[in-house]
């Protein structure tokens, strides 16, 4: 499996590509539709139900995302169909690009989300997979750390792309809902590890979505 450089410091070098506001107003396709209800409902239930809280969960906009995967597939702007959403959650984005014909990974670190998200793609049929491990990847986890300052984001432990078989820099389309202050490591990892022409697309409550292009 080909190791990721380590960052040097270097500054964020990803183009930002403007997806047109319109696309809002797209139509979701009834699998999507259905998709998202059902995860809304097991949401609601997850967190009024006895798990213990995990404060670094919160949902995006799933519709909005919905219409920039076809956005993204309407521009051919990714090189390949690899994706893959880095701290999956419920695993929506990972199920959506599925849907998509996408080859789908989800990785996120409470293990009590992954079953929720594996039994969701189950129940619906969806051929994404999920990893109970870290995104980042190992060989930059100190340094990334380091140079980072990231509460939300566990930047400890080995990560698992050996296990998804897919290392960081053949995947073509990443996604991640950072918290507020931590995009740039999001955007530093793309940066430093990803293969060029690969994307990220992030989703924040106040900028909402932005799409970001490896030269
Ligand atoms: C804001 S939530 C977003 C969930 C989902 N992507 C969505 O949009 O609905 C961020 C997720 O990242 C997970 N997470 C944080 N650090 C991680 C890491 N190093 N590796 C994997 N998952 C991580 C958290 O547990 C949390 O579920």
């Amino acid at each position: 499996m080909p190791q990721p450089p380590q960052p040097d410091n270097a500054p964020v070098t990803l183009e930002l590509i403007a997806i047109p506001k319109s696309i809002k107003a797209n139509p979701l396709t009834p699998r999507e539709i259905d998709l998202i209800d059902q995860t809304n409902d097991r949401i609601e239930a997850f967190m009024l139900g006895d798990s213990a809280v995990i404060e670094t969960f919160v949902p995006c906009d799933f519709q909005w995302l919905a219409q920039c995967f076809e956005w993204i597939d309407q521009q051919r702007l990714a090189a390949g169909t690899r994706f893959c959403e880095l701290g999956s959650g419920f695993g929506v984005a990972a199920m959506l690009a599925a849907l998509r014909g996408k080859t789908s990974v989800g990785i996120e670190i409470e293990s009590a989300l992954v079953d929720q998200s594996n039994r969701l793609a189950k129940d619906l049929g969806i051929a994404a997979r999920f990893y109970c491990g870290t995104f980042v990847p190992s060989p930059m986890a100190g340094s990334l750390a380091s140079s980072h300052e990231v509460d939300h984001i566990a930047t400890g432990g080995d990560d698992v792309y050996d296990a998804t078989g897919i290392a960081f820099n053949e995947f073509d389309l990443f996604f991640a809902f950072p918290w507020p202050g931590e995009h740039e490591f999001y955007e530093t990892l793309v940066d430093t590890c990803a293969a060029p022409g690969a994307l990220l697309l992030t989703y924040s409550e106040l900028a909402g979505m932005k799409l970001f292009r490896k030269p």
